[in-house]
C-alpha cells in the first residue's frame, strides 16, 4: 500500500506523534523530548508518515560523527502491517546516505520480532547484545548495523 506520505517532523506534527508513541512503547517520550529533538538537537533528523492529515507513523535517527543512530520508529497500531514503517525507514536510509553517511546502528528489544524483521528486511544484521538495557523489565537490546550503505536501487 502506498498510501502515506513521509515528511520531515516539525512542531504541529508533535500531538499526533505522542499518541503513536503513547500506543507503540512502554516507555514513551515525554513532549519536551520531541520538541527539543525537532527544535534543538542539530543531530537530529526526524520524518512522519501521513495518512489523510493524520500523524500514523514516526521515526528519527541521529546522524553522529558518520554514523546513523536510528532512536526509534513507530506506526499507529491501527495503521501497522500496511508499509509505514518500511517507507520511514527507507526515508532514514536515504537521508544518511545522502549525507555520506556509512554505517547506521539501532538497539531492539530482543522480544520484538515486528522490528527485528524489519530492520533485517533493510539489510541490518544482529552484531551484539546490551544486557538488561530496558529499564521497565530489564530487558536485553540486540545492537543491529547496516554497513557500507550505498543509494537505494
Ligand atoms: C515495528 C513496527 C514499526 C512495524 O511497522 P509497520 O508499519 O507495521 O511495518 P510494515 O508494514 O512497514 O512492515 C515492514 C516489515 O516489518 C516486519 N513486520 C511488520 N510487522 C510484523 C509482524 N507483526 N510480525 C513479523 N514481522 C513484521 C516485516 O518484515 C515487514 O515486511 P513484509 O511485509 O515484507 O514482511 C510496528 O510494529 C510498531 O510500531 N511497533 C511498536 C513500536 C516498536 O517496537 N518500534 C521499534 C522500536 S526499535
Amino acid at each position: 500500500m502506498s498510501g502515506f506520505s513521509i515528511v520531515p517532523l516539525v512542531l504541529q506534527h508533535i500531538d499526533g506523534v505522542l499518541e503513536v508513541d503513547k500506543l507503540s512503547f512502554s516507555l514513551p517520550w515525554s513532549r519536551d523530548s520531541f520538541e527539543a529533538e525537532v527544535s534543538r538537537n542539530d543531530f537530529a533528523r526526524y520524518v512522519v508518515a501521513v495518512s489523510d492529515g493524520k500523524v500514523v507513523g514516526y521515526g528519527g535517527v541521529w546522524i553522529i560523527a558518520g554514523e546513523g543512530q536510528i532512536t526509534n520508529i513507530a506506526v499507529h497500531p491501527d495503521f501497522r502491517g500496511m508499509g509505514a514503517a518500511c517507507k520511514m525507514l527507507e526515508a532514514l536510509i536515504d537521508i544518511c546516505v545522502k549525507e555520506s553517511v556509512n554505517d547506521m546502528t539501532l538497539e531492539v528489544r530482543v522480544s520484538n520480532t515486528p522490528a527485528i524483521n524489519l530492520y533485517r528486511k533493510y539489510g541490518f544484521v544482529e552484531e551484539g547484545i546490551r544486557k538488561q538495557f530496558y529499564e521497565d523489565n530489564k530487558e536485553d537490546a540486540l545492537i543491529m548495523w547496516k554497513h557500507d550503505m550505498q543509494p537505494r536501487s
